[in-house]
């Protein structure tokens, strides 16, 4: 049978792949269900309804309070306080903790820098590093509550430099070393930087990235920041501004390896991370120390079997939530090994990835549908040239997973040995929220359920939950990881994820729930797009291109990708005295990465004399979407101007 046969199949039978028993006795879900005397999953789903008892049970397995708390959870409708009194400081479970016991010597991290160099530091090496650096942080001035912007590639000072902050009560506020100089400082404008950490440079793909050229570009018009603090990675010279720059080297030379970690409250900012919304501008969204703790490890320790044998590699980028969360945080709260890879994953070959689990004997992974569409361009063979067997768990995130990129990572990565746990979740989440558990019977292209202690459902625009019916994703009620906030934006966090439904949190994404309860998730129902399993707003894009001289106005839609999820398109009008060009079409696909970053710029650029708007001047990209790829376009007569959809199918 060929492969396409075979998953037309899969559609039509609705098959449902069954974990084997003798995976499912030893997972760490059904020892703690057995702990618990609970006989099956229906029973843990329904012994978790009731969250506060769950979540006080697993909270106490997973993390050590200084002082204790008085209350479970307080909800005050949008915001949630968790682990009410409790002092408390996520970097004692994260290292603290094992530096003081028999993991003291476990390897934290694997680091494999591209051009091959290997590090590998223990959770002592990582505690003294933390240590010093936090220690350097404070010589300069840095206190509790000061936001730190750390712009650095993958590599092990970035996870040191997050814990640094930590650990003395800084918050930091971590921008992806892929986003531009420009897209940098808005978010370190946004939250008042006192002090910037970045590295010389990185490698990708053989070449360098100059990273402290970005960051000093980015700083030219970033008055809050008083210093940088510069790791070297490649060993290249670099500009230098003397008075605010220093080496990280120098600075925590003479440093203390002791550092005694900040108590604070378990409701104090832990950090910011900025996603992108329906308008124009960044949300620094924000996270608190301890529920975020208890989240974090709870899922991963449940989801993914986490035990103290695992080698773990999540191959995102810490740029992102998932690199947070489950390269940093969750992973370190257990204790585990993790692999840090710094490069492309088809460098110098595509079969670098199957090296690395080859070498390491990784035994979970956890990628996303975009990076398996890429492996499978690629094909079979480079998988065959290595032996894979260590793996028993793999993991997907980002985006829906289409059946044919589940079935080829199940086949091929996963030898039809291993599960696989599609985890959806949010840089608002900031912890997986529906996935299965390796004891749930999956469906190709489902995420499956809430976890037990969490909770969701399908609205319709009444409210009113539907089945077998797409509708709105929403969660009912609050989660240990839930964000606090949109820093310095209260209202724009009511109105995005707290408006449409009362006291209920609008995910933005539309989803159906089937005859079993499981959620498939079909994607944004805001102006999002979905690039590589990331979010970049349309608007942003938009405001990128209005940006550049010559253009006068500018529509973003997503067009669906075969590896990327969906394809930026821009519609561009120009201003009168500009013609278009084949050059300048180069130079403003060029001038948005400048803005934004490589990731947001366009795949296409189309050029035309009119967008369609409403009355009131909003742009259409609804309707452009449907005319550029040839769906109907509805009834178009409320807009200001429905020639101008005629337009988009000119477009040149
Ligand atoms: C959006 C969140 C969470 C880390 C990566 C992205 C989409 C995420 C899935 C999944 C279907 C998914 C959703 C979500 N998404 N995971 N397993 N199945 N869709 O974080 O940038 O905050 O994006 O990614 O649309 O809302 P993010």
């Amino acid at each position: 049978m060929s492969k396409e046969e075979n998953i037309s199949v899969l559609l039509d039978e609705k098959r449902v792949f069954k974990p084997r028993e003798e995976f499912v006795v030893q997972t760490n879900v059904k020892q703690w269900m057995d702990k618990h005397g609970i006989k099956n999953a229906d029973e843990l789903y329904e012994k978790a309804d009731n969250w506060e008892w769950f979540w006080e049970e697993i909270s106490k397995e997973l993390v050590e309070w200084y002082e204790p708390y008085s209350k479970v959870v307080e909800w005050n409708p949008p915001y949630v306080k968790w682990f009410i009194g409790a002092k408390y400081n996520i970097v004692h479970d994260a290292l603290d903790r094992h530096a003081h016991s028999w993991r003291k010597n476990k390897v934290a991290y694997i680091f494999e820098g591209e051009p091959g160099d290997v590090k590998k530091l223990t959770y002592y090496d990582l505690y003294i590093e933390v240590n010093k650096l936090a220690n350097s942080l404070k010589k300069l001035g840095v206190k509790k509550g000061d936001r730190v912007a750390i712009y650095m590639p993958m590599i092990p000072e970035l996870p040191i430099a997050m814990l640094a902050c930590a650990k003395i009560g800084a918050i930091h506020s971590v921008v992806f070393s892929g986003f531009s100089a420009l897209a940098f400082r808005d978010r370190v404008n946004d939250c008042e930087a006192k002090v910037v950490i970045t590295c010389d440079g990185f490698w990708r793909r053989g070449r360098k990235v100059y990273l402290k050229e970005q960051t000093d570009v980015a700083l030219e018009d970033a008055p809050s920041v008083e210093h940088v603090i510069v790791c070297k990675r490649t060993g290249d010279g670099v500009p230098w501004t003397p008075g605010r720059d220093v080496w990280w080297h120098d600075l925590v030379f003479d440093a203390s390896k002791e550092c005694e970690t900040e108590r604070l409250d378990a409701n104090d900012p832990l950090f910011f991370l900025y996603t992108s919304g329906t308008t124009g501008k960044p949300k620094g969204i924000i996270h608190a120390h301890g529920g975020y703790a208890v989240g974090t490890a709870y899922t991963l320790k449940w989801v993914f079997d986490m035990k103290d044998t695992d080698v773990w590699w999540c191959a995102a980028d810490i740029g992102w939530i998932t690199g947070h969360s489950y390269i940093v945080y969750a992973p370190l709260i257990l204790g585990a090994t993790s692999v840090i890879y710094e490069g492309a994953p088809n460098y110098p070959e595509p079969d670098r990835w199957w090296q690395i689990i080859e070498k390491y004997n990784v035994t979970l992974l956890y990628t996303s549908p975009t990076s398996i569409r890429l492996f499978m361009k690629y094909g079979e063979e480079w998988v065959k040239k290595h032996d894979l067997s260590s793996l028993r768990l793999l993991g997907s995130v980002g985006e829906p997973i289409n059946p044919e990129a589940w079935i080829w990572y199940y086949k091929h990565i996963g030898n039809e040995r291993c599960q696989i746990m599609d985890t959806w979740w949010q840089t608002e989440t900031g912890h997986f929220i529906i996935s299965p558990l390796p004891i749930t019977p999956l469906k190709p292209g489902s995420a499956t359920k809430p976890l037990p202690g969490l909770a969701a459902d399908v609205y319709n625009e009444q409210g009113e939950p539907v089945q077998n019916a797409g509708g709105n994703l929403v969660l009912t009620h609050p989660w240990p990881g839930m964000l606090r906030g949109i820093y310095k934006n209260p209202e724009r966090y009511e109105k995005t994820y707290w408006s449409k439904f009362k006291n209920v949190y609008l995910a933005g994404d539309v989803a159906r729930k089937d005859e079993d309860g499981y959620f498939w998730v079909q994607g944004r129902a805001d102006d999002v797009l979905n690039v590589s399993g990331h979010r970049i707003g349309n608007s942003e894009v938009e405001s990128a291109l209005v940006s550049h001289p010559l253009v006068a106005e500018a529509a973003v839609i997503g067009k669906p990708h075969s590896l990327k999820g969906e394809a930026i398109t821009a519609y561009v009008v120009l201003k009168k005295d500009a013609a278009p060009s084949e050059e300048l079409r180069k130079e403003l696909r060029e001038h948005v990465g400048n803005e934004m970053g490589k990731i947001a710029r366009p795949d296409e650029i189309w050029f035309v004399n009119d967008l369609p708007k409403t009355r009131s001047g909003k742009i259409m990209r609804r309707v452009i979407r449907s005319k550029a790829l040839g769906q109907d376009v509805g009834d178009i007569s409320t807009l200001a101007n429905p020639e101008a959809v005629k337009e988009i199918a000119r477009a040149k």
